[in-house]
């Protein structure tokens, strides 16, 4: 699956961690920066994955801060990305096959490297169910989107 990821400094080192895994999985993982502890902004991180999935350069987002709060805040502002800050297995694949989350938010300064690889294997692994209910409601998340939200894809 092709994925892009991203991180401020607070998520920089479990980004590192989570590309040496998404390799290991066999994904065509894009690594939108941050390239360094210096300090960074989340939503430019944000930006970064929200504009690959708009351009379809990637079918799923990863995005890690320290707490994983302001980056999930700032993706959600973009059209079309459906984010969600997941520390569980549970809500990482529901979350999917429910809602059709498409950009996984992380806080490196909340879980550990192990529990955060098997979080990402739960979304990865995770399809939208296409269930009627659950279309219905993202019809009306999708026309909320388009009622308030203003500018361009
Ligand atoms: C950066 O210090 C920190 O605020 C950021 O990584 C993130 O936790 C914001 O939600």
């Amino acid at each position: 699956m092709k994925i892009a990821i991203a991180a401020d400094h607070g998520g920089y080192r479990l980004k590192t961690v989570i590309m040496d895994f998404l390799k290991k999985l066999g994904h065509e993982a894009a690594d939108l920066g941050a390239y360094s502890e210096e300090p960074s902004d989340y939503p430019d991180s944000a930006r970064s994955v929200a504009r690959a999935l708009m351009d379809r350069r990637a079918e799923r987002g990863i995005l890690v801060c320290g707490s994983g709060v302001g980056a999930c805040i700032a993706a959600n502002k973009f059209p079309g990305i459906r984010a969600a800050l997941c520390h569980d297995t549970f809500s990482a694949h529901q979350g999917v096959e429910d809602d059709d989350m498409n950009v996984l938010c992380l806080g490196e300064r909340v879980i550990g490297p192990e529990l955060a690889k098997e979080i990402v294997s739960a979304f990865l692994a995770a399809r939208f169910s296409g269930a009627e209910r659950h279309v219905r409601r993202l019809g009306k998340v999708i026309a909320i989107e388009k009622e308030f939200m203003k500018g361009k894809d």
